[in-house]
């Protein structure tokens, strides 16, 4: 039996100030949580060495809301793996829906990122899901698929051990609609289904699969409690100590 991951996305929110306010709460309250589940936190890259400081002797994770692939060079304003790697921290989220829309991340640039965290011997969350239109039009599936194939299919298995997949649905993003249990693990059972047929079943159930979009104390019991469900990556929800909490408080053990 493996423990959910609960993870916060912090995204573009909270000085270093307050995120260092945040993460000692965490630090404080969160002892005997981190007894059934993993707790990661995502905070801006400015406030990532306050964070992991603040955690340090904790279980506490920290990642980083993505990075470049390559490791030095001419790239203004980029990150590299290896500095995050420097920093202590080595876990990284990629391929996040904000980052393929609003900075027009594609497939081929996640891609290279993922082999690049990967050979980094970084831990990548990979983050999936299709837009509202894509999903009322019946591509939901098609979308995801595709998104899978165009990351993964130059991959070795044995990176599946490494692995975080978050199934994000685009349309449920800071808006307040929740997939539905059945539809968060109908996509999650397909995502199963997919590594299992590139990597092998055993290889495939050693991928962790998160949900991620509008998750919230009041509905992540429900969420976490769906086959496939190994955790959860929380955006707003996640900037309160105490409702972050809850959340963890709802997770359970897994496969
Ligand atoms: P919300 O929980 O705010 O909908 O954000 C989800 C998300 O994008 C996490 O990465």
């Amino acid at each position: 039996m493996g423990k959910q991951l609960i993870a916060g996305n912090w995204k573009l929110n909270l000085t270093v100030t307050e995120a260092a306010a945040l993460a000692q709460a965490l630090a404080t309250e969160s002892e005997e949580l981190l007894h059934r589940c993993d707790l990661l936190v995502a905070p801006g890259f400015l406030a990532l060495e306050t964070v992991r400081s603040a955690v340090l002797g904790t279980a506490i994770q920290v990642a980083a809301q993505n990075a470049y692939h390559e490791p030095k060079g001419a790239f203004t304003g980029e990150v590299s793996f290896a500095q995050l790697r420097d920093l202590g921290v080595y876990w990284v989220i990629l391929g996040h829906s904000e980052r393929r829309s609003v900075f027009g991340e594609h497939d081929e640039l996640l891609a290279r990122k993922l082999k690049g965290a990967l050979d980094c011997g970084m831990l990548p969350i990979f983050c999936v899901g299709e837009s509202l239109e894509q999903r009322e039009s019946g591509a939901a599936s098609t979308v995801v698929k595709a998104q899978l194939q165009a990351a993964l299919s130059d991959l070795p298995s044995d990176v599946a051990a490494r692995l975080v997949i978050a199934y994000e649905p685009v349309w449920a993003i800071g808006t307040g609609l929740t997939a539905s249990p059945a539809q968060a693990a109908e996509m999650h059972a397909l995502i199963r289904e997919e590594l299992a047929t590139l990597w092998g079943e055993a290889s495939g159930k050693s991928v962790r699969l998160l949900y991620g979009g509008s998750v919230k104390a009041a509905n992540a019991a429900e969420l976490l409690g769906q086959p496939n469900v190994d955790g959860v990556l929380v955006g707003g929800a996640s900037l309160q100590a105490s409702e972050f909490l809850a959340i963890a408080a709802a997770s359970c053990e897994t496969r």
